[in-house]
């Protein structure tokens, strides 16, 4: 139920910090050590190489995934799409393992995925949100992101849950591997559940930035390199759906290859700047659109800050700011539909469960 907020979708961004502590839980042991299905550790031990299969924002999830099993367990990983992986299916590795993130667990362009990778005997583990759901009854192990139900259609909570479950499963992965790691990660994912907290307790402030920006406007544009690359293909999935504004997530150094032509006067770009080893980098992209007359909004990590009316998010651990970094998002593109009278939780066109190919 609702309880006291209008929408779902509110709720659900309010419930994330929530929803990390209980997923801490979940997955530590008395001894405050990972607790996972020894056949899933296994699992991940025994390939050369993870393809991760989802749509929409569960492959946003994906990318930033797959950067975690990268840079924290160096396990080889690949990301696609799952409508199109029938088509092109790359030139598989000899291990392969199949990861099927899917919040529901019931997205058919996935099912006709898994059911392939199981005629063709390879392992498969689905990152669900309902147990039971048809992907993890037809793979070989579930993890759970024990997010709650998402009733709202644009997801918010299950999009931070899928990026924890994958950090402890990168982090599981190196500690079984031996290398060493610079990080506790409960002990983060914890910081990052109190960066949402002081952010969700801030939305006037970015519901004033979707009145500033975006009540208007027929588009917008999200930039940053890397990680923030990444979260700003969701932060336009989410504006779209929900506000139909047309928005696009691009590559900070891409723009000079065709995209800045698009810029004009007044047209919104909101820029993430949540990594240092590109703060400066996307800092000079903020400075080519806004010569071309660009209404730019800058969200940046505490201490990476260098302009006065940036929105600073919470320092965390640089890998995890993408959860954090998200939720201005989230309240942006929910205020901007609001504003536009749109319906937030029952966008025109779009279902909760896309069941058909
Ligand atoms: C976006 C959204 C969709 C889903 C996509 C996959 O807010 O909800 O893009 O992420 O349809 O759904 P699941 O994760 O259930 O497989």
């Amino acid at each position: 139920e609702k309880g006291t907020y209008p929408h779902f979708m509110l709720k659900e961004i309010d419930e994330q910090p929530f929803v990390m502590r209980r997923i801490i839980q979940e997955y530590q042991d008395d001894q405050d050590n990972i607790k996972l299905d020894e056949d899933v550790r296994q699992a991940v031990a025994d390939c050369d190489r993870i393809y991760i299969i989802a749509a929409g924002t569960s492959y946003h999830a994906g990318l930033i995934g797959k950067e975690f099993l990268e840079k924290i367990a160096q396990v080889p990983t690949e990301v696609h799409i799952a409508s199109e992986f029938s088509y092109n299916m790359p030139l598989l590795s000899e291990k392969p393992l199949f990861v099927f993130i899917s919040q529901s667990g019931e997205t058919a362009d996935l099912r006709s995925v898994l059911v392939e990778v199981n005629k063709l005997g390879h392992k498969a583990l689905t990152i669900t949100n309902v147990q039971g759901s048809t992907l993890s009854r037809e793979s070989h192990y579930t993890l759970l992101l024990h997010a709650g139900p998402e009733i709202a259609v644009a997801s918010t909570k299950a999009y931070t849950a899928q990026m924890a479950v994958l950090a402890i499963l990168a982090v599981d992965t190196a500690q079984a591997k031996g290398l060493t790691l610079d990080f506790d990660p409960m002990k983060e994912l914890g910081i990052v559940a109190n960066a949402i907290e002081a952010l969700c307790d801030q939305n006037e402030k970015l519901e004033q930035v979707a009145k500033d920006y975006l009540s208007t406007t027929r588009n917008c544009f999200f930039i940053g390199r890397g990680l923030d690359y990444h979260v700003g293909l969701e932060g336009a999935l989410k504006l779209k759906e929900i506000s139909y504004i047309q928005a696009e997530g691009f590559a900070g150094g891409e723009l000079k290859h065709g995209t800045i032509a698009l810029i004009e006067e007044g047209t919104p770009v909101i820029a993430l700047a949540t990594q240092e080893h590109v703060n400066s980098s996307i800092r000079s992209n903020v400075s080519e659109v806004v010569t071309r007359g660009a209404n730019a909004c800058i969200i940046s990590l505490e201490g990476l800050e260098r302009e006065g009316d940036e929105i600073i998010l919470p320092s965390v651990h640089t890998l995890l700011a993408p959860l954090v970094s998200v939720v201005p998002m989230q309240l942006i593109s929910y205020y901007a539909a609001l504003h536009r009278d749109c319906d937030v939780d029952k966008p025109r066109n779009l279902a909760k469960s896309v069941t058909v190919e």
